[in-house]
């Protein structure tokens, strides 16, 4: 590729604007980043290059706004031990799986196990939640419900509960194309824009369930050969108010932005099945809070007071990478509230081909350290 003139006036950084045939959507969701879907992640091959241009061999890295965990699960590829910080719990829950250790026998024994016990009727389904008889046909509340029975028997019980949301999340009643926020349950067949043809809501649960299960154990078997033995450390809580443990090399990560997505909605049915606390009045920057002046005045504080604990809890010469697609031009003012002076600015161009919310626009990467 060569570099016009007008992109290198951009700032626009070829080397990271990758394209969809040099950067597939299978790489781009290898192993672990694709054990449960998640709006709003970067991708780890970003995070793998942003740590080989910023971070020291082996350095200590902080997200203080995890995510699904690209981060972290790309320090251990990397050979970097973390720390992540998230405010939701499914969040939380899935990080961990995705990063713990496993013995790769007793895992394949205990989710065999549970999907064929499921499958020759075991478990109870008890009580049926009102989320859960809204927004589920009767069969497949019957499975969600009979296969969360059986999770806490087994010692990787979280690695059956991620299985139990994915299948939720594809159970519900809604329809094909709107899977990320839908607001009410689609009951009748429907014209489907993404299959452009009839379909029916799901009425079923099993097939999830074994499909997912089957893909979990492959995928978290795929990336226990490559996860070396470095340390990870989930933290739930609100990064604005956490104390964070020992000294950084550097910190990586793709803050909210104000009025985007609400990350607890979008996994609704996890916290209604797994009983999960919900924290989502403390979101910086959530879509329910909408754009307004004060609220993005919250935000601007919010992420600066964020930083501000990030810069505390570096090592003198850590630096502080932040994704961001900067519209509003609020990240001037929050790296100066955070005490940090910005080094370096970089854009990359983002192509998005697939869902509904395909498109292209440009992300910044912002390279700071202490002012
Ligand atoms: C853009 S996403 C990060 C995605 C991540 N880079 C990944 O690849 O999965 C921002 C995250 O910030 C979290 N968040 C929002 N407010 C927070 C707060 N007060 N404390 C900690 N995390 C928060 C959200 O729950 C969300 O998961």
């Amino acid at each position: 590729m060569s570099v016009t003139q007008e992109q290198l006036y951009a700032g626009l950084d070829l080397d990271l604007s990758w394209s969809e045939r040099e950067l597939p959507e299978r790489e781009r969701t290898k192993h672990v980043h694709r054990l449960h879907p998640y709006l709003g992640k970067y991708i780890p091959q970003l995070v793998e290059e942003l740590f080989r241009r910023h971070v020291p061999p082996g350095g200590r890295v902080l997200d203080p706004f995890a995510g699904s965990g690209t981060t972290l699960v790309q320090a251990l590829e990397s050979g970097h031990d973390s720390v992540g910080v998230d405010i939701a719990a499914f969040n939380c829950l899935l990080m961990r799986v995705k990063t713990a250790v496993y013995n790769p026998f007793v895992l394949e024994h205990e989710l065999r196990d549970a999907l064929a016990r499921f499958e020759r009727g075991d478990g109870r389904s008890g009580r049926v939640p009102a989320y859960v008889r809204r927004w589920y046909a009767s069969p497949a509340a019957e499975h969600l419900l009979r296969f969360r029975s059986l999770v806490g028997d087994y010692e990787h019980a979280d690695v059956l509960r991620v299985v139990l949301a994915r299948a939720a999340r594809s159970a519900r009643r809604t329809t094909h194309f709107d899977l990320d926020f839908p607001r009410e349950p689609q009951l009748e067949p429907y014209w489907c824009h993404k299959h452009k043809r009839e379909c029916r809501p799901v009425e079923t649960a099993d097939r999830f369930i074994r499909r997912y299960t089957l893909d979990t154990l492959a995928r978290l078997k795929d990336f226990s050969r490559l996860r070396g033995g470095h340390a990870v450390d989930v933290l739930h809580g609100d990064a604005r108010a956490l104390s964070l443990p020992g000294k950084f090399d550097a910190v990586v990560t793709s803050p909210p932005y104000p009025g985007l997505i609400d990350y607890h909605e979008q996994h609704r049915y996890a916290y209604a099945l797994l009983r999960l606390d919900d924290r989502r009045a403390s979101e910086i920057g959530a879509a329910a809070g909408g754009v307004s002046r004060a609220s993005l005045a919250a935000y601007v504080d919010g992420v600066a007071s964020v930083l501000a604990s990030c810069r505390d809890a570096m090592r003198p010469r850590g630096r502080v990478v932040i994704v961001v697609n900067d519209r509003r031009e609020l990240y001037a003012e929050i790296l100066e509230r955070a005490g940090l002076g910005l080094e370096q600015r970089y854009q990359r161009h983002v192509n998005r081909r697939t869902g509904r919310r395909a498109g292209e626009y440009f992300e910044d990467v912002l390279v700071a350290r202490r002012a």
